[in-house]
């Protein structure tokens, strides 16, 4: 990759010294594919160009309802990526999430890894009426799900696949397999190993699908047990790295604070990498299920994630040795499900979503998108984090102050984010008030040296996100010192450059 080298400085969780590389190798989910060329027939009798005659237009309104729906909720990729990854797991990818409690059906939406945790479902809703005005009852649920399972990895900037399509609608629902078949956080190695198998995949599949933790976040009663007692003997988990443990206790205090969340991938929470697996080699998995893939000592699991760590897109024939084989095996079982006879094609779910009006100075979209944040932020602030409430949405005042037990504790400061008119698409420009904390990668004119604010950005990332990862950045800091370059950068900032306006060039992995 080439790097311009004006602004050197150390940077958090920076570690773009190489191209950009994937978080799944392979990534067909199985219930895709990595099949190498159009025309390739499937055992399962699913095929890419299922919709070509009867809804062409099919992938492009998926894509189009997408967008929107992530530039409104950023999060959002990640939610259809697991909805679709917990309906396969029970009774094949054939839609039965999606359906709700009735006299015959006990909804999987209430089992214990769904319940007040699954999201997505209104987007799958909003496709499915799109999809209904253009071919009526053509394309199914199933596929839908599949749809926007890919279509939420590339919008995050990941690969794509050749998905083979033509699934049918259960009619069933399985609670109980839902809560039997969903691997639980706090898996074991073993436990991992063994329910992938029984849905035909192996250990690679289990490390490249895992690797779907590369975006969205994740509550801490999910991942709380690590930080106080993960044995019973009121310890942390030995294998979580320091750094990122005294981060993590900021989110997630000993009482309360459940629903607070954390990124599964804190390095680029929104975007579609591999830094999933390098953090796991680094003691920086967030789930147990995540860490146990480095510390479960399963055969050729570190080799694995050193693969995944490697990969890139420039590598395609990786893919094929990882993804063939799984394909195959999961398609079998797509097979019988489409052949069985209650399938169905589903269709009309609800009323699309309706949008709040549009304001003047910002975007519809980003307006939209600022209010929301907003909202969720009063419901859910991140901790040590203070909005200082005004009338203007578009000039957020924060107050930080350093978590417990590191070198910023107790200590507040002024941190300004200001959006462009086109936010999220552009990123937001935060820096501290003078002279700001004192830190390797913070300037004395308050300028932040932190990727996702720059060249990292993406659209589906969040003042919040912002705010965890300067957290992080400060609770990670060895020494309170400003950057070797301060003052020469200082000096030639003159009259309020905007940060944005720096090339920044980030080499520092550590801190
Ligand atoms: C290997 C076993 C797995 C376990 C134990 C697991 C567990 C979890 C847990 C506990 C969460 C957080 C839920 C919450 O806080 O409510 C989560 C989130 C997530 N999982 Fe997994 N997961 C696994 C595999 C996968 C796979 C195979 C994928 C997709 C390829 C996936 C995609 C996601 C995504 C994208 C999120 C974030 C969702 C969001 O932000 O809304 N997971 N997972």
């Amino acid at each position: 990759m080439a790097v311009f080298k004006l602004i050197p400085c150390l940077v958090l969780f920076a570690l773009f010294s190489f191209d950009v590389g994937v978080a799944h190798p392979g990534f067909g989910f199985g219930w895709g594919s990595n099949g190498p060329s159009i025309g390739r027939t499937f055992s399962s009798g699913l095929f890419p160009q299922f919709y070509q005659f009867s809804c062409p237009q099919a992938d492009e309104i998926v894509m189009t309802v997408l967008e929107k729906a992530i530039a409104r909720n950023p999060r959002m990729a990640a939610s259809l990526l697991r909805l679709h990854f917990h309906d396969c797991f029970v009774q094949g990818c054939d839609a039965s999430i999606l359906l709700d409690d009735s006299a015959t059906i006990r909804s999987e939406k209430n089992a214990g890894p769904n319940k007040n945790s699954i999201k997505g479902f209104e987007v799958i809703d909003e496709i499915k009426a799109k999809l209904e005005q253009v071919c009526p009852q053509i394309v199914s649920c199933a596929d839908i799900l599949a749809l926007a399972a890919r279509g939420s990895t590339i919008l995050s900037g990941g690969p794509s696949w050749e998905l083979p399509l033509g699934r049918r609608d259960s009619t069933t629902a399985s609670l109980n397999g839902a809560n039997t078949n969903i691997p639980a956080p706090n898996s074991t190695i073993q436990n991992l190993l063994t329910m992938f198998q029984r849905k035909g995949l192996n250990q690679e599949d289990l490390v490249s699908l895992s690797g779907g933790h590369t975006i969205g976040v994740a509550r801490c009663t999910t991942f709380k047990q690590r930080l106080y007692n993960q044995n019973g003997n009121n310890q942390p988990d030995e294998t979580l790295e320091r750094s990122y443990y005294y981060g993590l206790r900021s989110i997630c205090p000993p009482t309360g604070g459940d629903n607070n969340i954390s990124p599964l991938d804190l390095a680029s929470p929104a975007r579609f990498d591999n830094t999933y697996f390098k953090l796991i080699l680094w003691g920086k998995g967030l789930l147990t299920s995540d860490q146990v893939l480095l510390t479960g000592n399963a055969g050729n699991i570190v080799e694995l994630l050193n693969m995944g760590h490697d990969y890139s897109y420039s590598q395609p024939s990786k893919s094929e040795e990882y993804g063939g084989e799984t394909a195959d095996s999961i398609y079998s079982e797509t097979e019988d499900l489409i052949r069985r006879d209650q399938a169905e094609i589903r269709y009309n779910y609800g009323e699309p979503v309706q949008y709040p009006p549009q304001p003047e100075a910002l975007s519809k979209i980003a307006c939209n998108r600022l209010q929301k944040e907003l909202t969720e932020w009063q419901v859910n602030p991140p901790t040590g984090f203070r909005h200082k409430v005004n009338d203007n949405l578009q000039k957020w005042t924060i107050d930080v102050t350093g978590a417990p037990g590191t070198l910023y504790e107790n200590e507040t400061y002024q941190l300004q984010v200001e959006f462009p008119v086109n936010y999220p698409m552009e990123a937001p420009q935060a820096f501290f008030f003078p002279p700001g904390p004192l830190h390797p990668h913070i300037y004395s004119n308050g300028h932040i040296c932190l990727d996702i604010l720059y060249d990292s950005w993406s659209p589906a990332m969040t003042v919040s996100s912002v705010c965890i990862s300067i957290l992080s950045m400060l609770s990670s800091s060895p020494a309170k010192e400003r950057p070797a370059d301060n003052d020469r950068y200082v000096k030639n900032c003159k009259n309020g450059r905007s940060p944005k306006e720096t090339r920044w060039w980030f080499h520092d992995d550590k801190v």
